[in-house]
């Protein structure tokens, strides 16, 4: 079950908020003024385990200290949101996600995935910057098709990425959903053998582990240099709201403590196999200008194929992540 705010006491609320001013400093040094911008968003949820439509937000606009809130607490609550009808620039995309955190700076260079124009923006296409449609034999492509696979983003840094945020530029319509699970209610449904496996565990995050995947380029090495790799508890605490999740990233998972390689790639296995259940994804069908807000903490995500000869385009930002993993 989904814990709600209707249900919480008045202390635990009263910790909530407490944790949500400790980890958001921008509300409260935020100058802005309710009233000025005007805003008043609605939440409407999308599926019952995650996902939910946020209107009343104009991203071209800072929002006020107290829409934020409104905003971060609807996200915190239903871990995927979707801003419909966003025209936005990919200044103001990076702007608006200041407002959230630090934007991340993709370490790899090589691929030409990280904007040349903004350089916190990813570039998540099939199309170049001098618009040619590329072809999935080419290296960067080949590196984006493992977003096929369930994931979660940059959780081979020291300190992964808390959420991120993807602007649908050219849509696909001939696939390219991008899916979520709720991994809270994974953990809480874990079957015993799989419980007794993770509790107390930590995975192994390797960057490099894309290149043996997909057939990717391997990572240079100033790159692999810069994202050696990290070990993450299996069962994590969220900052925020407190809750115990599955912490798995399938594509980046090459190693679990104790356990020898086969039997590790067989758990990370049977993980997601258990984790890719309907009753725990939404699907999100993309509009022009849909952009997308997930939580990277609790959730995973994987793209459904699309034909290449239709062009996608999607710009993203990742919010820095503020602390390691917190073990569950
Ligand atoms: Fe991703």
């Amino acid at each position: 079950m989904l814990a709600s705010a209707e249900c919480m006491t008045v202390e635990q609320r009263a910790l909530l908020r407490h944790r949500k001013r400790s980890v958001y400093p921008f509300l409260q040094a935020s100058g802005y003024i309710r009233g000025v911008t005007g805003m008043t968003i609605t939440v409407k949820a999308r599926h019952p385990a995650l996902g939910a439509e946020i209107h009343g937000v104009d991203m071209r606009q800072p929002l006020d200290a107290e829409t934020l809130q409104e905003v971060v607490d609807a996200w915190m609550k239903h871990l995927v949101v979707v801003f419909p009808g966003q025209h936005i620039t990919d200044q103001e995309h990076v702007a608006f996600t200041r407002q959230l955190g630090e934007p991340e700076i993709f370490h790899q260079t090589s691929l030409h995935l990280r904007s040349d124009g903004v350089k916190e923006i990813f570039l998540v296409s099939n199309v170049d910057e001098r618009d040619r449609l590329m072809r999935p034999s080419e290296p960067s492509q080949k590196q984006l098709s493992s977003s096929r696979m369930w994931h979660t983003d940059s959780s081979y840094r020291p300190m992964p990425s808390v959420g991120s945020l993807l602007h649908g530029i050219e849509i696909s319509r001939t696939g390219g959903m991008t899916q979520f699970i709720n991994m809270y209610m994974v953990y809480e449904d874990l079957p015993e053998r799989l419980r007794s496996e993770v509790e107390g565990r930590k995975a192994r995050h390797d960057f490099s582990m894309l290149h043996r995947l997909v057939g990717s380029p391997a990572p240079t090495p100033e790159e692999q240099a810069a994202m050696p790799p990290v070990w993450h508890p299996l069962v994590r605490r969220h900052p925020v709201t407190g809750r115990k999740s599955l912490y798995i990233s399938s594509i980046y998972n090459d190693a679990i403590e104790g356990m020898d390689d086969a039997a590790a790639h067989r758990l990370i296995e049977d993980l997601t196999a258990f984790s890719a259940q309907p009753k725990y994804m939404y699907r999100h069908e993309w509009e022009p200008d849909d952009v997308l807000m997930w939580d990277n903490r609790c959730t995973v995500h994987a793209v459904t194929p699309h034909d290449p000869d239709e062009r996608r385009v999607m710009h993203r930002t990742t919010i820095v992540g503020r602390e390691p993993v917190l073990a569950g």
